[in-house]
């Protein structure tokens, strides 16, 4: 038999005479046409399929009298195959194949046609895995739409120097590939600065894929992280599943609070960095990985590592690049463009109308208030005072008293003690640049009058004119 296979013309022969046989036989019917469409031979089951009596009676009949619809005279006329079409007919609709007949010189002299079937569910699992591939199209394409990272630096307000050096160093960050630590507290804008390196680096247009060590149970973080293998469980997650590693393949993983992450996990995630190998839960199988990693951390991580909760290896491997972001209160001067940016983006809100007087602005006093209070919350409580000032304030200029209403109980500046330790060598600076702005902005207020503006700020107008030469915003 092995030895009757080597014959090829004569295999070629028995296949084209099976492939026939086979079709003819188990199709819903086979019908051949002429270069002028109309029916050489048809077999008798398709021909009471479309009502005739026997097969003798479609003979020398154009195909569309007995098959509506027919495809068959094109093919004859124009020799091209259309292997698998859909035919409608009064009953179920077909799955058909028509392919033109040769001459030994090719030359096209008619056609054959088939129906294949006319049980669509036939076709089930192939339309099933087609409908589940959709699915996981769409969803792959909402995921990616946001994983995507919102933040530039531009979003990233702040003039003074602190946050200068900040945005300096995050920019610098963005070329290379080596981790970045962003350490501050809570509200700095750790995650802001991510983002943003993210979408300046050469993996902005991959996946900016975030993980909060501390909001996702321990008994979980692995898989969360590492994927699943299929079959490693029963039930939901038996097809297996993807790990954040596997999601942000090609682009970045953000590891908020890492300083809480298990310290099992941390062998791992330093496995990941130094090897680019993982193993999802269940598997014993070693995964490639190629992501960036950037973390971030409010928590003191030497002191974790002095007492053990944080392996020191994994410091030194994160600590490559690292960015303290200073609170708020270290840079206040950065406060009159941090309220400005963030009163007009609560004008633009939704359910606001903006339009003329609809801006709001803070007075000199409500504004010298803010830089009072000493934002344990930093950034981000800053936008909840002044989202909440503008909720309680009908008229476009907030005041002190309103925005006094908004902070609740001020924490003083002074009752803060820095974590760092630097606090007296950056006030001044933090002061200087704070009184500029602050100044200016009344200055602009008052349409450059010093007098006016003298007013406007409680000062004495020699005290300004002192203050204005100090500064350099004006000049003798
Ligand atoms: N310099 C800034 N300019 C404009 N918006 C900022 C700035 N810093 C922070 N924000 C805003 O403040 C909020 C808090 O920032 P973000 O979530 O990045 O802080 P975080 O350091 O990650 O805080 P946490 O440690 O609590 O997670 C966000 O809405 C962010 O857009
Ligand atoms: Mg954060």
């Amino acid at each position: 038999m092995t030895d009757s296979l080597k014959d090829y013309p004569r295999v070629r022969q028995l296949a084209i005479r099976s492939l026939f046989q086979i079709f003819e036989e188990s199709s819903e019917g086979t019908i051949i046409v002429d270069h002028q469409g109309h029916i050489v031979w048809m077999n008798e089951r398709y021909a009471q399929r479309f009502g005739l009596p026997n097969a003798e009676a479609a003979i020398g009949q154009p195909c569309e009298h007995v098959i509506p619809g027919s495809l068959m005279r094109e093919v004859a006329h124009s020799g091209k195959p259309i292997l698998l079409d859909l035919l409608d007919t009064l009953k179920d609709p077909l799955v058909v194949m028509r392919l033109p007949i040769q001459d030994q010189q090719g030359v096209t002299i008619g056609a054959i046609g088939f129906a294949l079937f006319d049980e669509l569910h036939t076709l089930s699992p192939l339309l099933m895995r087609y409908q589940c591939l959709q699915k996981e199209l769409a969803s792959t394409r909402s995921l990616l739409q946001a994983r995507r990272a919102r933040y530039g630096f531009a979003h990233f307000i702040g003039t003074s120097p602190a946050s200068l050096e900040v945005k300096r160093s995050a920019r610098r960050s963005a070329a290379s590939e080596s981790p970045v630590l962003l350490l501050g507290e809570t509200g700095t804008g750790k995650e802001l600065l991510a983002q943003a390196i993210h979408n300046a680096s050469p993996r902005a247009a991959k996946p900016f894929v975030g993980v909060n060590c501390a909001a996702i149970p321990e008994s979980l973080l692995e898989a969360e992280f590492f994927g699943t293998a299929p079959g490693a469980f029963t039930g939901a997650d038996r097809k297996g599943r993807l790990g954040k590693l596997q999601v942000a393949e090609g682009g970045t993983l953000f590891l908020d609070e890492i300083g809480d992450m298990p310290l099992a996990l941390q062998g791992k995630l330093l496995r990941v960095l130094q090897e680019k190998e993982f193993e999802p839960v269940g598997s014993n199988q070693m995964l490639r990985s190629n992501v960036r990693v950037l973390a971030a951390t409010s928590i003191d991580l030497p002191a974790a590592v002095d007492r053990g909760d944080f392996r020191a290896d994994l410091y030194y491997r994160l600590n490559v690049l690292p960015i303290a972001v200073p609170p708020l209160r270290e840079r206040l001067g950065d406060l009159p463009a941090l309220c400005e940016a963030m009163l007009e983006a609560l004008n633009e809100a939704p359910g606001e109308v903006p339009g003329p007087g609809s801006s709001r602005e803070l007075t000199a006093q409500a504004l010298a208030l803010l830089a009072r209070h000493a934002w344990p919350g930093n950034v981000r409580e800053l936008r909840n005072v002044l989202e909440r000032a503008v909720l309680h304030s009908d008229s476009p200029l907030l005041d002190a008293q309103c925005v006094q209403r908004a902070i609740g109980v001020l924490q003083p500046l002074a009752t803060v003690s820095s974590s760092a330790g630097d606090a007296t060598e950056l006030f001044y600076p933090a002061r200087e640049a704070f009184e500029r702005q602050f100044i200016e902005q009344a200055l602009a207020r008052a349409g450059g009058n010093v007098t006016l503006a003298a007013q406007q700020l409680g000062l004495g107008r020699s005290t300004l004119y002192k203050k204005l030469l100090a500064l350099g915003i004006l000049s003798q």
